[in-house]
């Protein structure tokens, strides 16, 4: 059993379905990469991809990323997630958004319990009402429905808790006042950590594929980029909020900042990017690490049944848990992936 918890690489799955929705006709897909730690947990993405094979690809490696991101904060859960793998260039108004969600219910009710879904990129608190009509197992509803609600706001708390932790690390101070930061992608996630950041005095730069984020940039007084230049801008701190697969061979040799931390999942294209980065003396916080907040309040809210105010101290934990890795992958004289990693994967080996 021991030697099955523990696979890993891309058929390390244990179970994946792909379908067509029975309503909508849209295509769904389910991963559960890992239930050695617990019952999988992962959001519901949706967005348009190229092809079948791009959104297999995503949705497994992102339920990967979910076993991490859960095993490295020291959850008794596993991970999994859902794709809902759009057509490219489709008008989202035409899609009957209703099915879709019906759709996803039946698919996640199938798993009965050994997943549960919620918000991700593409999905919202209110969507996860609808799928709640066909399972049970649907974090993240509105508060007003009985859940924890978005977790765009804890995600945004553990992603400042991690920066004030990179910051210690890497300029010697909390502070992140007139300190150089670049947000690219200004979704849920990236505009409350913009408005924080910018609450806080830090010197920002943003950017967003809709250009009507522009609005926020100037709000904000935060100079705006086109998102093609977003990630090699000139900055200090990089903070990755849009979709992941930004971090490759290419881009690496032209990053012009020291750290980057972010809530993007998978921002790397592969894992031995951590080493050039390294090598280029750019502390990369890993992003299943940092953004692990939605989960962790999530669950402490829903399942543990914790207050608000003691599941955002459990949020905060991230600084310090990211603190313990980033010293010993210095001490090792390896990467924060590496560290990470190894803490993520010794979990979920020694599963009880
Ligand atoms: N979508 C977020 C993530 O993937 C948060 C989340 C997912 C929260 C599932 C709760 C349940 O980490």
């Amino acid at each position: 059993m021991q030697d099955v918890a523990a696979k890993q690489g891309p058929l390390a799955h244990e179970r994946l379905i792909i379908r067509r929705g029975a309503r909508s006709g849209v295509t769904l897909m389910v991963a559960v990469h890992s239930t050695a730690l617990g019952p999988a947990v992962g959001g519901c993405r949706m967005r348009a991809y190229r092809c079948w094979q791009d959104a297999l690809a995503d949705v497994l490696r992102l339920s990967q990323a979910m076993s991490y991101k859960c095993a490295a904060a020291g959850l008794a859960y596993g991970g999994g997630k859902t794709v809902i793998a759009l057509d490219e260039g489709i008008d989202l108004a035409r899609i009957d958004r209703r099915s879709v969600l019906l759709d996803v219910g039946d698919l996640v009710a199938e798993f009965d319990g050994r997943y549960s879904t919620g918000p991700d990129v593409g999905t919202c608190a209110q969507d996860m009402i609808v799928v709640r009509q066909r399972t049970p197992h649907a974090f993240c509803l509105p508060e007003s429905h009985g859940g924890s609600g978005s977790p765009a706001l804890p995600t945004a708390i553990g992603v400042l808790a991690a920066l004030r932790t990179v910051s210690v690390h890497r300029f010697g101070t909390q502070s992140l006042a007139g300190r150089r930061i670049a947000v690219s992608g200004l979704g849920a996630v990236g505009e409350r950590l913009a408005r924080s950041l910018t609450e806080q005095g830090a010197k920002l730069t943003v950017s967003d594929v809709d250009d009507q984020k522009r609005a926020l940039a100037k709000e904000l007084g935060a100079t705006w980029v086109e998102p093609a230049q977003a990630i090699t801008t000139d900055t200090e701190i990089l903070v990755p909020a849009a979709v992941g697969q930004i971090l490759d061979h290419e881009v690496v040799p032209r990053l012009r900042c020291a750290a980057i931390v972010g809530p993007a999942n998978n921002q790397l294209v592969t894992d031995d990017v951590a080493d050039v980065l390294r090598q280029r003396d750019i502390l990369w916080a890993p992003d299943f690490v940092a953004n692990a907040g939605g989960v962790i309040y999530a669950l402490a809210r829903e399942v543990e049944g914790i207050g608000h105010g003691e599941a955002i101290e459990r949020v905060h934990h991230i600084g310090t848990a990211l603190a313990e890795i980033l010293t010993n992958a210095d001490r090792a004289g390896q990467t924060t992936l590496a560290t990470a990693t190894d803490l993520a994967a010794t979990r979920l080996r020694t599963a009880p």
